[in-house]
C-alpha cells in the first residue's frame, strides 16, 4: 500500500505511534527523493516534538541503518562516537589511538550539527582531505592504515546522510530519538562490532540535564547491543569547552599536539579521556581487561603509535599535512580578549562560545554553506585557572573580514565567569555504563 506522507505527518503531529511499515516507507521515500526534503524536515519536528518510543526508535534506527549497505568485518573491529559537543575533537586523538592498538577502526563520522562541530569538517580543512570515500576505498583505508574516518555517502547510510544536514538547520537536533536512529544507522552499516558512546551533558550539549543525557546513553547501548554489538557508554560533561579550541583547523592543531606527544597541549582530564574512550574501544574488541587496554592506550600515546596511524589515514584520504601547517601560518584576522579583573576563572559557557566560533564562520547556517578552516576560538585559560587583570581569555580568528570581530569578542567575554574564589572541581566523567 502506498504511503501517504500527509497521513503519517498528522498522526505524529498527534502524538500516536507510527507503525513499522509507515517508519519504513517513510525513510525509504526519503532517500529515493519521493518523499521531499520539506515532509521529511516536518516529521523530525513532529518527532522533536511529540517523541517516539522504544519500539518506533528502533524501526527508525533500522529502516535508516538498510537505507544503503551495511558492512561486515572479519577482524576485531570498534568505533567511538560522541553525541556532539563544543571543541569535541576527541575522535581525532581516540580513533588511531585505538587502531594502534590493533583494533580496526571503521569511523562513519559527522558534519558540524547545530552549535556543535563536526569531525569531519575538521578533518576536511587538511588540504586534500576527503571524508566521502567509495564503500570499497573505506574498507580498503580501514584495513591497510587501520582506520578510516569518512562521512555517510549514497552507498552507506544514505538517509542519515540527508537528514542529519536537514536536522541541522531545521532546529530538529535535540531529540532522542532522532539522535539514536542518527548514530546508530552509521554505527550499525559501518559494521563495528565494539561501540562506544561519549554521551554528552550540559549547556554546550543536546542533553542540558543529567536525566536526559542518562536516557540517551541507554538507548544507545540498548540499541547496539539489540543489534548484536558489544557496547558501552560514558556521560561526560559538557558545560565549558573540552581543551582549548573551538573551531575546525584549529582543533584539528590541538589533536596533533597531543599525538605528537605535546602533554600541555590539552588539559590533562581531556587526555585522560581519550584514554579512557580508546580502551573501553580495545577492552570490547579484543576481550582483554580494562586496566590492560589502558595501559596499552597510553603506552600508544607515548610512543608515537598513534600519531602513525592518524598520519596513514590522513595521506591515505588524500590529506596533506605539510600544506596543513601552511594553512594555519596563513595570516588571519585575530582579536584577543583579557580579564577585566583578577581571580579564577569559574565559568566558561560552551553554547556562548560554539555561537561565537559560528558567527565567525566554523560552522553553517545553511545546507551546503561553506566553512572558513581558520574560524574560531581558542581559549588560553580554563575553568578553575586563577588570572590576573589583563591576563588573556582567549583569541578569536577568521580567514577574512574583520567586520563584527569586536563585536563577536563582546559577546565572548560575556561566555567567561570570573569570581574571587575557586570553583568547586567536578568530574569530566560524570557516569559509566
Ligand atoms: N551525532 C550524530 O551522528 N547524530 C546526531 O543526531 C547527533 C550527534
Amino acid at each position: 500500500m502506498a504511503l501517504v506522507a500527509k497521513l503519517v505527518l498528522d498522526k505524529k503531529r498527534e502524538g500516536q505511534s507510527l507503525d513499522s511499515a509507515e517508519i519504513r516507507e517513510f525513510i525509504d521515500g526519503f532517500t529515493r527523493g519521493t518523499i521531499p526534503d520539506y515532509q521529511m524536515s516536518a516529521l523530525a519536528m513532529a518527532i522533536c516534538c511529540r517523541g517516539m518510543d522504544e519500539r518506533e526508535t528502533a524501526d527508525l534506527a533500522d529502516a535508516m541503518t538498510h537505507s544503503g549497505t551495511c558492512l561486515s568485518w572479519d577482524v576485531p573491529t570498534a568505533d567511538k562516537h560522541s553525541t556532539g559537543g563544543v571543541g569535541d575533537k576527541l575522535s581525532l586523538v581516540v580513533q588511531p589511538l585505538a587502531a594502534a592498538c590493533g583494533v580496526a577502526v571503521p569511523s562513519l563520522t559527522g558534519r558540524g550539527l547545530g552549535i556543535t562541530g563536526g569531525t569531519a569538517d575538521k578533518l576536511e580543512t587538511i588540504p586534500g582531505y576527503s571524508c566521502s570515500q567509495p564503500l570499497g576505498r573505506f574498507r580498503e583505508i580501514v584495513l591497510s592504515a587501520g582506520v578510516s574516518m569518512a562521512v555517510q555517502t549514497d552507498e552507506i547510510a544514505p538517509a542519515d546522510k540527508k537528514l542529519y544536514a536537514l536536522r541541522d538547520v531545521t532546529g530538529t537536533v535535540a531529540s532522542i530519538p532522532l539522535i539514536v536512529a542518527s548514530i546508530l544507522s552509521k554505527k550499525l552499516a559501518e559494521g563495528a562490532g565494539s561501540l562506544v558512546f561519549d554521551v554528552k551533558c550540559g549547556r554546550g550539549a543536546f542533553m542540558k540535564t543529567r536525566e536526559d543525557a542518562s536516557a540517551l546513553a541507554r538507548a544507545l547501548v540498548a540499541g547496539a547491543k539489540s543489534a548484536g554489538r558489544k557496547a558501552a557508554a560514558l556521560v561526560t560533561r559538557m558545560d565549558e569547552p573540552l581543551g582549548y579550541a573551538v573551531g575546525n583547523a584549529n582543533e584539528v592543531r590541538e589533536a596533533i599536539a597531543v599525538l605528537s606527544g605535546e602533554e600541555s597541549a590539552m588539559p590533562a582530564e581531556v587526555v585522560d579521556l581519550c584514554v579512557e574512550l580508546a580502551a573501553l574501544m580495545v577492552s570490547l574488541a579484543k576481550d582483554v581487561p580494562l586496566d590492560d587496554a589502558r595501559e596499552e592506550c597510553r603506552a600508544r600515546l607515548a610512543d608515537g603509535g598513534a600519531k602513525r596511524r592518524f598520519e596513514e589515514m590522513v595521506s591515505a584520504h588524500g590529506g596533506d599535512l605539510r600544506r596543513f601547517e601552511a594553512l594555519l601560518a596563513r595570516p588571519a584576522f585575530r582579536f584577543r580578549i583579557q580579564a577585566m579583573r583578577s581571580g579564577f576563572v569559574s565559568g566558561i559557557d560552551a553554547e556562548k562560545v560554539a555561537r561565537v566560533a559560528l558567527s565567525l564562520g566554523a560552522g553553517r547556517e545553511r545546507v551546503g554553506d561553506r566553512i572558513d578552516p581558520l574560524a574560531g576560538v581558542t581559549l588560553a585559560v580554563k575553568v578553575g585557572d586563577r588570572v590576573s587583570s589583563g591576563a588573556p581569555l582567549a583569541t578569536l580568528e577568521r580567514s577574512s573580514d574583520p567586520d563584527g570581530l569586536e563585536n563577536a569578542a563582546a559577546e565572548l567575554y560575556k561566555a567567561f565567569s570570573i569570581t574571587s574564589k575557586p570553583p568547586e572541581k567536578v568530574p569530566l566523567v560524570l557516569e559509566s555504563l
